[in-house]
């Protein structure tokens, strides 16, 4: 299922990520008030159980957690997500993924993975962008391997291809993204998209 969050401080946050002139460290810290804006939609599947809490008058009725939160962002630029979702769940554990889209093939490489427990966990794994959505669907079966059984896919601008790569391998994991974007380019580029999310976090294009 995919979810197009609506809200008008996502919106405006995703004019600044796609506008060409907006430096990396204001690109970073606008894509982490999108993650924000984004986890506080996905952790809504987050389970709570009831918990007691003394207030300075009484003891009332509160919840806590029920679930174990781990957050997968995909190297490199899903890291410029996690701390939108670290900042609601600060005991949430962090596993790495790290995959590149080889620029000729635009087939995903893996070259790195660390991934804490995830059997019963709700798994969010995080990657702006969702283009071809080979990445994607990689590190989803990935994590199914090593036994996560409640993912969602968190991205901020999302290519129809990709989706649809999505629903076809992995229809059990919901989608939540804030931009549904027109098309790929024949460099598989999202249009009109933001670019390279990874270099306009880092700062590492030319
Ligand atoms: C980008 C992006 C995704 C992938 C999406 O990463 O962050 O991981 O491309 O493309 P796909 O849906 O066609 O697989 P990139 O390969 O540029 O690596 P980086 O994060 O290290 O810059
Ligand atoms: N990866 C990006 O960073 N941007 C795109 O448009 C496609 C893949």
């Amino acid at each position: 299922m995919l979810t197009v969050v609506d809200h008008p401080l996502l919106a405006r946050a995703v004019t600044t990520l796609r506008d060409k002139r907006t430096p990396h460290g204001d690109f970073r810290r606008t894509l982490g008030d999108a993650a924000a804006i984004l986890a506080y939609e996905a952790l809504r599947s987050v389970r709570t159980e009831p918990t007691e809490v003394e207030t300075p008058l009484e003891t009332t009725e509160g919840v806590r957690l029920a679930d174990e939160v781990v957050v997968v962002p995909v190297l490199r630029a899903g890291l410029g997500l996690v701390d939108g979702f670290v900042r609601f769940v600060p005991e949430a554990r962090v596993g790495h993924l790290g995959m590149y889209r080889d620029e000729a093939t635009h087939r995903p490489v893996d070259y790195y993975s660390n991934i804490p427990p995830v059997r019963d966990a709700r798994v969010f794994v995080v990657d702006p962008m969702l283009a071809t959505g080979g990445s994607a669907a990689g590190a989803l079966s990935h994590l199914k391997q090593r036994g996560a059984n409640h993912l969602t896919f968190v991205c901020l601008v999302a290519a129809p291809e990709g989706v649809r790569r999505l629903e076809e391998y992995h229809p059990d994991v919901p989608v939540v993204t804030a931009a549904l974007d027109r098309e790929l380019d024949d460099k598989a580029y999202i249009r009109p998209g933001l670019g390279d999310a990874g270099d306009r976090i880092f700062g590492t294009q030319a």
